[in-house]
């Protein structure tokens, strides 16, 4: 790989051991996927912020770093906090959380703790380099915002945030950025993240070119959550929606897809758990939920009282400005249990699996033993709609 003066020297220790070590390991990464050059980067965003009890190796990599007194040099936000304080189960598995908490804050990352990190806290623009990993800020930055990050892992995006500079291959290049597999959909109501899953499913890790469809922002959080869960996919486009699908020529580059594949309604419906009695817990919010996404689904509750336990999992910021709202108390007042943590992390470590329903294709796949419901299934077995 070609290195500038700069990089070079780091790497010859100019810049101490530690960010010696952290430019090789780039340089390593980049190298096994044939990066030309290593490129500047606007943002990082952190995974890793689940303080498990058997990370010993990424706490040892932190520790070293904090002892050289090394700190970010772009603006680098962090994901969800696993609800330690939860349950008892979680105090024990996540009893690092204090210690890797402290150590992330003291590198300068931002403590937002949230996988929405671009609802306010760190918003690229087109065009700009990221390394980020979280699968699910991954996608929407690079499929709504047009910026450009592959999927990296905490270890290598720390390496990012301290030395501003990452790779350049994969989803930072033209090339890869085309669309590869054409979705038609034959839906009549549409249900975004059961959408997202089904085409993570179907086309892996390709970039899939969505038809026409007037997706809300929340709607494209959602689904793209999904979709990088179930597959691998990094990035999608929607035809006259996303920023760099703008008619069919353009996004697949002036060739032909090299697949099409429809999604119809009864794929969607299929999706969705026949058994939506009495689930023990209802959970939206994964990706955290935004301000608007708990104004849209809190007024299902208003005046009501939840029949099961309720979950609503928000993006911190966005909780904080709305217990400034009377939809607050209301949504208290209605039995809803409102979180700023990650469900996943919060509830994988239960004993004894309890059956939850869920709208978040994300948490879907990966709670094992949940259900999926759509949205109006979650609030219907929730006690709220008929
Ligand atoms: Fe976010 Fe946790 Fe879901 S990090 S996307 S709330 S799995």
């Amino acid at each position: 790989m070609k290195l500038d003066d700069r990089q070079r020297d780091v790497i010859n220790g100019g810049a101490g051991a530690a960010m010696a070590k952290a430019m090789k390991t780039l340089v390593g990464y980049g190298e096994a996927f044939g990066a030309a050059r290593m490129v500047p980067v606007k943002s990082c965003h952190l995974a890793g912020t689940f303080g498990f009890v058997s990370y010993g190796a990424y706490y040892a990599v932190l520790e070293m770093m904090t002892a050289a007194g090394l700190r970010v040099v772009v603006p680098t936000t962090l994901n969800p906090r696993p609800g330690a304080a939860l349950s008892l189960m979680n105090r024990y598995a996540f009893l690092k959380q204090k210690r890797l908490e402290e150590m992330l804050e003291s590198i300068g990352a931002t403590p937002n703790y949230s996988c929405v990190c671009y609802d306010g806290a760190n918003v690229p623009g087109p065009g700009d380099r990221l390394a980020w990993a979280e699968s699910s800020a991954v996608q929407y930055a690079n499929s709504v915002l047009g910026a450009r990050t592959n999927r990296n892992s905490v270890l290598i995006d720390i390496c990012s945030a301290i030395t501003g500079c990452t790779p350049e291959f994969g989803y930072l290049l033209d090339e890869r950025r085309r669309g590869q597999v054409l979705v038609r959909l034959a839906v009549k109501e549409m249900d975004a993240s059961a959408l997202g899953y089904l085409i993570g499913q179907r086309v892996v890790n390709r970039v899939p070119v969505i038809e026409h469809y007037g997706f809300t922002a929340i709607q494209l959080k959602n689904m793209g959550g999904a979709m990088a869960a179930a597959g691998g996919v990094a990035l999608f486009h929607v035809l006259g929606l996303t920023p760099e699908a703008p008619d069919m020529k353009t996004v697949f580059g002036g060739t032909e897809p090299a697949e099409t594949l429809t999604i119809t309604q009864e794929d969607l419906d299929g999706l969705r758990s026949r058994d939506l009695a009495r689930p023990d817990l209802v959970v939206f919010g994964c990706p955290q939920m935004t301000y608007d996404e708990a104004v849209m689904l809190g007024h299902h509750f208003a005046g009501k009282k939840v029949t099961v336990p309720t979950w609503f999992c928000m993006v911190p910021a966005a909780l904080r400005r709305l217990r400034e709202d009377v939809l607050y108390g209301m949504l208290v007042d209605a039995g809803v249990a409102i979180h700023d943590v990650c469900p996943v992390a919060a509830l994988s470590s239960q004993m004894g699996r309890k059956k939850i329903l869920t709208s978040s294709g994300k948490l879907f796949y990966y709670l094992a033993g949940a259900a999926y419901g759509s949205e109006h299934d979650c609030l219907k077995a929730s006690g709220v709609v008929a």
